[in-house]
């Protein structure tokens, strides 16, 4: 039972001691350290003889003993690549680096730094961080199990709500790995994966304490798992399309038009019925969809994303249908980072055209699609000119969502949702005009937009 002197130097003097025989770090990606490795720690536990580290002891000392349950099968792979005070998310140099990395603002850096010691006294919450990491970073993980991933309590003490923010963290190399495999320049992993600090501060604005919740678990796996890049003021996501919506490109000049699938029931203000929980009842149509070898039939959806009861005919020898249900698609996600200029969303969306087809040319997608509470189509009625908000959204050819609601308005411009709307802050422009439209009668919506990739959407071409 002893440590070493690079163990001292590299800050883990104050690691848990061990009871039995020597190990390596554990690597970044789990593999065991290789002899060149200039940390040798020789602090180890043989956790397979330490019952205080078995599963119902680990969850119960976490403070999760029923929802931590989920983890029960999976945990004996775990089992054999750990290493009690050996992790590498938790030595305090890895961390600084990585840190450094990302370019993480000085309140984040404080709060892993201040954090970390509390991890290394819990060997329970080590297991259980470790078990996460396997699974999300060695494992083929399917994301939709992250739904089931608990809160972690703060039974232990206010640090504890850390873990999650530990565990992305601990995400970064393999990320790295991921982006180099397809040639992309490290400065855009960084930027991609330097998301979370955004998550954490909008826990801390939210509860006070640092921390990441469980429940946005699921967007950052996006890009520690490769799927989600970040370029420049915008994030890109390969999906598809998921709306039975058609849109049809004219070969002679570039008009664009979006027909609504068969059998879609709309309210005369050109939302779907139930949109914000509202039917019109017997004032409500349904769209109607029909081809022949000659010409398509359908109830277009204006560019202002309002679906029109009349029927309109287009001729195939002029139409060509380049979006559909399940076609290939780039969604764009907007990171709270600051005003959205129309110059750096323009400059973004070019690169993401250079971009997918070098290093992800699997990826053949026919739009950009954006489906968000900032593609509200009411807007326009109230933003001047100038916003960088309706700027952004004449980009897009705009379209009305299923089960549209104003959760995420509320949300992302108040904070949270407000009963009574005159208990809303009023500070910003947007909150005036938000408050003064639902004191006027009206809902604010959630709305879909595309770009198509060749050609204009609306305004990008
Ligand atoms: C998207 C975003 C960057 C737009 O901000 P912007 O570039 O300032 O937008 P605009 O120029 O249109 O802003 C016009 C006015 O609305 C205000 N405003 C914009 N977004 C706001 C928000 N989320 N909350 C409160 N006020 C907001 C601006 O401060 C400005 O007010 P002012 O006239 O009093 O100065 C901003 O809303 C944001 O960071 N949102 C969080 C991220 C997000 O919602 N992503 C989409 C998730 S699907």
């Amino acid at each position: 039972m002893y440590a070493d002197f690079s163990a001292i130097k590299n800050g883990l003097a104050g690691a848990r001691p061990s009871r039995n025989a020597c190990s390596s770090v554990i690597l970044e990606g789990g593999a065991p350290a290789t002899p060149q490795v200039d940390i040798v720690l020789r602090l180890s536990h043989d956790t397979t003889m330490d019952q205080s580290l078995n599963f119902a002891a680990v969850i119960k000392a976490a403070g999760i003993p029923e929802q931590g349950a989920i983890w029960a099968n999976t945990w004996p792979d775990s089992q054999p690549s750990f290493r009690l005070n050996e992790l590498y998310f938790f030595q305090p140099r890895w961390m600084d680096e990585a840190l450094a990395k990302l370019k993480m603002p000085e309140t984040i850096n404080t709060a892993f730094r201040q954090a970390r010691p509390f991890f290394a006294q819990h060997p329970a919450l080590q297991r259980l961080a470790w078990h996460c990491c396997h699974l999300l970073y060695q494992t083929r993980f399917d994301p939709a199990a992250l739904k089931t991933w608990p809160p972690m309590p703060t039974t232990l003490g206010p640090d504890e709500a850390m873990f999650y923010a530990f565990i992305c963290l601990a995400g970064l190399p393999h990320l790295e790995r991921l982006h180099r495999q397809r040639g992309i320049d490290p400065a855009i992993t960084y930027d991609t994966a330097a998301d979370f600090a955004l998550w954490m501060e909008h826990y801390h604005g939210q509860s006070g304490v640092w921390g990441l919740s469980n429940t946005i678990l699921r967007w950052v796996y996006g890009y520690l798992s490769g799927a989600l890049v970040k370029l420049g003021r915008l994030q890109y996501c390969p999906g598809k399309f998921p709306y039975d919506f058609h849109v049809y490109r004219r070969r002679r000049d570039p008009s664009v038009l979006m027909l609504a699938g068969d059998g879609m029931q709309f309210r005369p203000d050109g939302q779907f019925d139930g949109a914000n929980q509202i039917t019109a009842g017997a004032q409500c149509w349904t769209s109607r969809w029909s081809t022949t070898p000659t010409e398509v039939n359908g109830n277009s959806i204006s560019h202002s994303g309002v679906a029109q009861p009349k029927i309109v005919t287009l001729p195939t020898a002029e139409w060509d249908e380049v979006l559909t249900q399940q076609s290939p698609i780039l969604e764009v996600h907007i990171p709270a980072t600051g005003p959205l200029t129309h110059e750096a969303c323009i400059d973004s969306l070019r690169r993401s055209r250079a971009f997918f087809p070098v290093h992800y040319p699997e990826v053949n997608f026919c739009a950009f699609t954006c489906v968000s509470w900032l593609m509200d189509n009411q807007f326009d009625r109230y933003l001047p000119e100038s916003s960088n908000i309706l700027q952004f959204q004449r980009n897009f050819y705009l379209h009305p969502v299923p089960r549209a609601n104003d959760k995420q308005t509320y949300e992302r411009v108040f904070g949270r949702s407000y009963e009574n709307i005159d208990d809303a802050p009023q500070t910003t422009s947007l909150q005036r005009i938000l408050v003064a439209h639902v004191k006027a009668g009206g809902r604010w919506h959630s709305g879909g937009g595309f770009i198509l990739r060749e050609g204009a959407g609306a305004g990008v071409s």
